[in-house]
């Protein structure tokens, strides 16, 4: 087994009551975003993402459909949440479903022991339920149902009507927890991600915590509880396992022992049974908590969070049908600050892929490789003495990268990529100034123009190596282009922390045509 420092980051799993939209797209390219930095920055990563397949929400959807939920999961599974998956690139190094049977073994075995060791019991729940949200409610958590729903209580996320639930199940004794959660938030700040989440967790564990029901007697699909089959595990109870089971826990401690604990990059939605409930039952069965809950904003239509159930979804492959894979990534992670709410449009997402991909990176890009061509022969030349100028451009690439690798350590993304960004405008405005057109028309000012264009694909190295975690595509391709491949290896095995180093690039490069790496949209 390597030494490497080990970067185990996760995405939540999803449901599959319905196919993905862009706010399951925003979280995978986020996760993506962070594994492939630091995969390139040489730790041992591993990215895990999965689907939700159990509980009533899923049962629902199949039976409304006449088929079983397991024959449902496998369609929606092949046809929808496995190619999401290529239609943004995401990198990922395992997909476990919670009908995996390696899954479902650990869950029992988990259950088994939490029950051996005193930590499960078995009680009456009463109380309120939300189907679409699969959890239970307090009276607080709730709306009155107005004129939609007169009478009724409704859920405040998806405002329909919680359900009422009488029921006997058991009962994992979290109330045991809520002190020793407090100190762990305390003790390690940087436990929950943004500030703003671990505030709003921080009071609700102080408010107190009950026991939490772990089973669900009135429907079967779902894991059988071990010592009692005629309980299903509460989905949330199974799915947060999810973790653990795909990376060995219950069958191989090793791997388990090397990958364990985990980053968890969720929506702020479920932040709480991410960092309440879970490390609870980490803690019960005597395993470390995760690493970090990092709850991100959502991804808003018209001012409220999009949604499956309220059917603003917007497919992923809507976007890069038009925009691409790179400009979908691209987009999301730097538009919105990681952690904030943000809006989606058409408008500023066109607008931002001209201005900045096509006219700021592309065109920087194509401009740099034409001018090797024609005024050296396609081979890049070797630097002379260096100016005032040349030397600016040095210290953006050298500040650019402690700044976006100190960036990805505290996961801001959209921070990382300004960053790297300043290389570009650094760049397009050096090229500007110095005229490399107006010196190749003088064989007197060989010597300058070769060290203007030495520095301009010394820096675009630097940027296809800085915004290859980002986009995996076009920065391949205009690493390609530079003949850098050959010289040295594959985009992906640069390392970032070492990328702003200056005069990577050796010279006698051949350089290639390069295609718009990100060509005009009509409308
Ligand atoms: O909650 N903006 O699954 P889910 C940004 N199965 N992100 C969004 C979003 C939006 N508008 N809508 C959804 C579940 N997401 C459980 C998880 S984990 C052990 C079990 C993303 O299909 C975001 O990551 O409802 C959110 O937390 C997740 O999808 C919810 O996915
Ligand atoms: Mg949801």
């Amino acid at each position: 087994m390597s030494s490497a420092e080990n970067y185990f980051i996760t995405t939540p799993i999803f449901y599959v009551n319905d196919v993905p939209h862009i706010g399951h797209g925003y979280t995978e390219v986020a996760t993506d975003v962070l594994a492939r930095w630091n995969r390139q920055n040489g730790k041992n990563t591993w990215l895990l993402t999965g689907t939700d397949e159990h509980g009533q929400k899923i049962l629902r959807t199949s039976i409304a459909n006449s088929v079983s939920p397991k024959e449902w999961a496998d369609k929606l599974v092949a046809e929808a949440w496995k190619p999401l998956l290529e239609t943004i690139t995401i990198q990922n190094d395992d997909f476990i479903r919670t009908t995996d049977e390696r899954h479902e073994t650990a869950v029992q075995k988990f259950l088994q022991k939490l029950k051996d060791d005193g930590f499960i019991y078995s009680g009456e729940y009463e109380g309120y339920y939300c189907v679409g949200c699969e959890e239970y409610k307090q009276p607080g958590d709730l709306l009155e149902g107005g004129e939609d729903f007169p009478g009724d209580k409704v859920c405040a996320i998806h405002t329909r009507p919680v359900e009422i639930l009488k029921e006997s199940n058991y009962f994992f004794r979290m109330s045991d927890f809520q002190q020793k959660l407090l100190d762990l938030y305390e003790s390690r700040p940087e436990f929950i991600q943004p500030e703003s989440v671990r505030n709003e967790i921080i009071s609700f564990v102080k408010r107190g915590l009950d026991d939490l029901s772990i089973s669900r007697a009135s429907f079967d699909w779902g894991v059988k509880i071990p010592w009692d089959d005629s309980h299903v595990v509460y989905v949330w109870f199974d799915a947060l396992l999810n973790y653990i089971t795909a990376t060995g826990w219950g069958s191989n401690e090793a791997e388990f022992a090397q990958r364990w604990p985990a980053i968890h990059i969720v929506g702020k939605d479920i932040a709480r049974f991410h960092a309440v409930i879970w490390p609870a039952m980490l803690m019960a069965a005597g395993l470390e908590p995760p690493k970090r809950v990092f709850g991100h904003g959502w991804l808003l239509v018209g001012g409220e969070k999009m949604s499956k159930s309220k059917l603003t979804g917007i497919a992923p492959h809507e976007i890069t049908d038009v925009f691409g894979s790179d400009a979908f990534r691209y987009y999301f992670m730097s538009a919105i600050n990681f952690g904030q709410d943000g809006s989606f449009s058409w408008e500023d997402l066109a607008a931002r892929y001209q201005a900045e991909l096509a006219n700021g990176f592309g065109n920087l890009a194509s401009r740099v490789i034409a001018m090797v061509s024609r005024y050296c022969n396609d081979v890049v030349p070797a630097a002379t003495e260096m100016n005032d100028a040349d030397a600016v451009i040095v210290d953006t690439v050298t500040n650019a990268f402690g700044n976006a690798n100190a960036a990805i350590d505290r996961l801001a993304i959209h921070d990382a990529i300004s960053a790297v960004w300043t290389i570009v405008d650094a760049l397009n405005l050096y090229i500007t100034e110095q005229e490399p057109w107006v010196l190749a028309k003088d064989e007197a000012n060989r010597d300058r123009l070769n060290t203007v264009l030495y520095t301009a694909v010394e820096g675009l190295r630097a940027i296809a190596v800085g915004l290859s975690p980002v986009m995996p595509l076009a920065t391949a391709k205009l690493w390609d282009a530079l003949g850098l491949a050959e010289a040295l290896g594959g985009i992906a095995d640069q390392h970032l922390s070492r990328a702003g180093q200056w005069g990577i690039t050796p010279d006698g490069l051949r350089v290639s045509a390069l295609d718009a790496l990100f060509p005009r949209i009509e409308e």
